[in-house]
């Protein structure tokens, strides 16, 4: 059995979790920040950072109790490397340093949109080659992943990442943060034809969700209150899973795909997987709602799948 400790500080999850052969998960421990940073409408990196600090350590003795494991037992220990927050990611990576250090273990940086893509490795027996769509808070990509050395990002936003526009739509509209699980429940109860939300016009596999946020907010201008809040949030979700799902079939196609992989935060919105499931020429694979946002196992996933070792004198690197 190789067995990885990863450790997860990119945003407002303290994450830490034990997986071996980068399938099976011996422990993953989360605790998230979203009510701490909920009364500011988004996260406040400067707290994050301060909130990792004082958990992360408590949340690594848990995974290890909890996996019933000795250091001498573990592989390596892994870290979220970026992107993600520079503050948040400085505490993680320390912690992983000194108990790499301690325990003379490798250290292993794991890029944490690659960490996404291989929560569906636990439990399966995905293999590439496939096309992911990746979609989280920060990014929104899909990467031909021809095998594990040959990982290629074929289109991405040219502006908002989808979960930041889902976020930023739920802030117009006063539903919270963050805004996709809420706008997803809302818009399970609305008509999606209420309003006509434009795709962003953008080429290739390339996506752009700036404009569709400023559609929502003029159309709200036009209302009077109280907004039809379920029919904006099914018109809004309509838009952005209908490109979402036409570009990554279109890549699939084009590069022959055989396997779709749909990874991070967004990929837990019911409407998204309902309709890649719908049409896709081709299996379509997605992580448990709880791999989908941010967490440890998927760090441990991709250590052992397609990580480097790295010196103690190794950093961290920001949202791109
Ligand atoms: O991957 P993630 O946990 O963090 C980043 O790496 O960014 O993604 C968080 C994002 C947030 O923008 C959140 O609103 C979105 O994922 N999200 C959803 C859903 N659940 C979380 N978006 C749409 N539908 C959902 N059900
Ligand atoms: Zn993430």
């Amino acid at each position: 059995m190789t067995a990885y400790l990863a450790i997860e500080t990119s945003c407002d999850e303290t994450a830490a979790a034990i997986v071996a052969d980068g399938r099976k998960i011996l422990s993953s421990e989360i605790v998230s920040q979203i009510d701490i940073h909920q009364k500011f409408g988004g996260v406040v990196p400067e707290i994050a950072a301060r909130k990792h600090l004082e958990t992360v350590n408590f949340i690594v003795d848990l995974a290890m109790q909890k996996a019933s494991i000795k250091p001498e037992d573990l592989a390596g220990i892994a870290y979220t490397a970026g992107p993600g927050l520079v503050g948040t990611l400085l505490t993680g990576m320390s912690l992983a340093k000194t108990l790499a250090w301690l325990w003379e273990l490798p250290l292993i940086a794991v890029d944490h949109l690659q960490a996404h893509i291989f929560a569906n490795f636990i439990d399966t027996d995905l293999e590439p080659p496939f096309i992911a769509l990746l979609v989280s808070g920060g990014h929104t990509q899909i990467i031909h992943f021809a095998s594990y050395t040959e990982i290629k990002i074929i289109g991405e936003t040219r502006d908002d990442a989808a979960g930041e526009a889902y976020d930023k739509v739920a802030r117009l509209l006063g539903l919270g943060y963050p805004g996709g699980p809420i706008i997803d429940k809302l818009a399970a109860e609305g008509n999606d034809k209420a309003f006509n939300f434009p795709e962003g016009q953008v080429s290739g596999f390339d996506f752009s969700f700036s404009g569709l946020k400023t559609a929502v907010l003029r159309q709200t201008e036009k209302l009077n209150k109280p907004w039809p809040i379920e029919d904006l949030a099914a018109s809004f979700q309509k838009a952005v899973t209908s490109v979402l799902v036409r570009k990554t079939i279109e890549a699939a196609n084009e590069f022959k795909a055989t396997k779709i992989v749909l990874a991070g935060g967004v990929a837990a919105n019911r409407e998204l997987r309902e309709k890649l499931l719908e049409l896709s020429p081709c299996p379509v694979y997605f992580p448990p709602i709880s791999l989908c946002t941010d967490n440890a196992a998927m760090v441990a996933a991709a250590a052992y799948f397609v990580s480097k070792p790295v010196g103690l004198d190794a950093t961290v690197y920001s949202r791109s």
